[in-house]
């Protein structure tokens, strides 16, 4: 059972696409397992981001994403990381296709709406961070035969 961490961002939250993001990887048959609404601190922000704590514009996402909440979310699914990532569209929405989350509702990198993890690996990581082991739902999603053969 594949995870990813996809979070919405604090813009995606202000200007009222938490429903959007969620209703897209609904409709495409994954399996929401986990989410919550919370602001977190800068701390909490400079550990979810470590791996790029090397560049320049790295003190500012961490400031950014704790000033205001965001919706992380642990859905789950066949390849959902790297599809995951495809609905999400590129990092800059400049070179994100129509169709894609960032494509039709962002134009600027730093403001790029949606967090999704981009390894198997890195998602383990990102989901222990904004997540509790029981706060991980285990359930039978009832449209799942008609999901999966
Ligand atoms: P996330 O899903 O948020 O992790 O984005 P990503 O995996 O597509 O990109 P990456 O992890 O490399 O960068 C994390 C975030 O930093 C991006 O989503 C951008 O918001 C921001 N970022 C990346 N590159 C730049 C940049 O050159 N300038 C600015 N201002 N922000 C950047
Ligand atoms: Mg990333």
């Amino acid at each position: 059972k594949e995870r990813s961490l996809i979070m919405i961002k604090p813009n995606g939250v202000q200007r009222g696409l938490v429903g959007e993001v969620i209703k897209r990887f609904e409709q495409k048959g994954f399996k929401l397992v986990a989410m919550k609404f919370t602001q977190a601190s800068e701390e909490h922000m400079k550990t979810h981001y470590k791996d790029l704590e090397k560049l320049k514009f790295y003190p500012g996402l961490c400031k950014y994403m704790s000033s205001n909440p965001v919706v992380p979310m642990v859905w789950e699914g066949l390849g959902v990381v790297k599809t995951g990532r495809v609905m999400l569209g590129e990092t800059d929405p400049a070179k994100s296709l129509p169709g894609t989350i960032r494509g039709d509702f962002s134009v600027h990198i730093g403001r790029n709406l949606v967090h999704g993890s981009d390894s198997v690996e890195s998602a383990k990581k990102e989901i222990a961070l904004w997540f509790k082991d029981d706060e991980v739902v285990t359930y039978t999603a009832g449209n799942n035969e008609w999901i999966y053969e």
